[in-house]
């Protein structure tokens, strides 16, 4: 009876025990808040760190500049009897060039194409050069006689050094065009006597 009385006094009920009280927030609701509060603390710095990582490797980046390596275009190739008749292929890879010994002549190819700047091979069983990229041939001399190639290959300019060892230097060319009515491959410098 006393407690009806308190009650009657007051006239308010006292508050269910599971309800939060009043300032005092639902405890899963702020299990809630922490939850997203994480996720979005955890997203920011995965942004933060992926664009700092980025940016990092952009700079690295500068250490290492797109330059193109082109192989050396003057060599040695050693001497005129190094070589023996026919098409010779060890500086295709360093120096993408081949030897070409005749008699009486030696000379060299460089090994491009003249259709769309391919290498060609070599394809010792047939005597010819065989373009992979458009079947383009030619023949142990370079001299085209098949496919799109619009000429033959160019020849590199050599010489003999004092030492009589052969100097090759694929920068300077000598071509033979026909439609242009062009040929080099007699010129001096196109050729070594051998
Ligand atoms: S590049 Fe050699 S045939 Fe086209």
């Amino acid at each position: 009876m006393a407690d009806n009385s308190e009650t009657k006094k007051t006239g308010q009920l006292n508050p269910p025990a599971s309800a939060p009280a009043a300032g005092n927030p639902n405890p899963s609701n702020v299990n809630k808040k922490k939850e997203v509060d994480r996720m979005r603390r955890r997203f920011l710095w995965t942004f933060l760190w992926g664009y700092l990582g980025v940016n990092f490797l952009m700079f690295l980046r500068y250490f290492f500049p797109r330059a193109l390596f082109e192989p050396p275009t003057t060599f040695n190739a050693g001497y005129v009897a190094d070589y023996s008749l026919g098409v010779d292929q060890r500086f295709l890879q360093s120096n993408r060039c081949w030897v070409v010994r005749e008699p009486g002549r030696l000379f060299v190819i460089f090994a491009q194409c003249t259709h769309l700047g391919c290498t060609p091979d070599w394809e010792q069983a047939q005597n010819i050069f065989h373009c992979p990229c458009h079947g383009s041939e030619y023949d142990s001399e370079g001299i085209n006689f098949a496919g799109p190639a619009p000429r033959p290959m160019d020849r590199c300019h050599v010489e003999l050094d004092p030492s009589n060892q052969i100097l090759v230097d694929a920068s300077q060319r000598y071509i033979m065009d026909p439609a242009a009515g062009t040929n080099q491959f007699n010129d001096p410098g196109a050729f070594i006597g051998a």
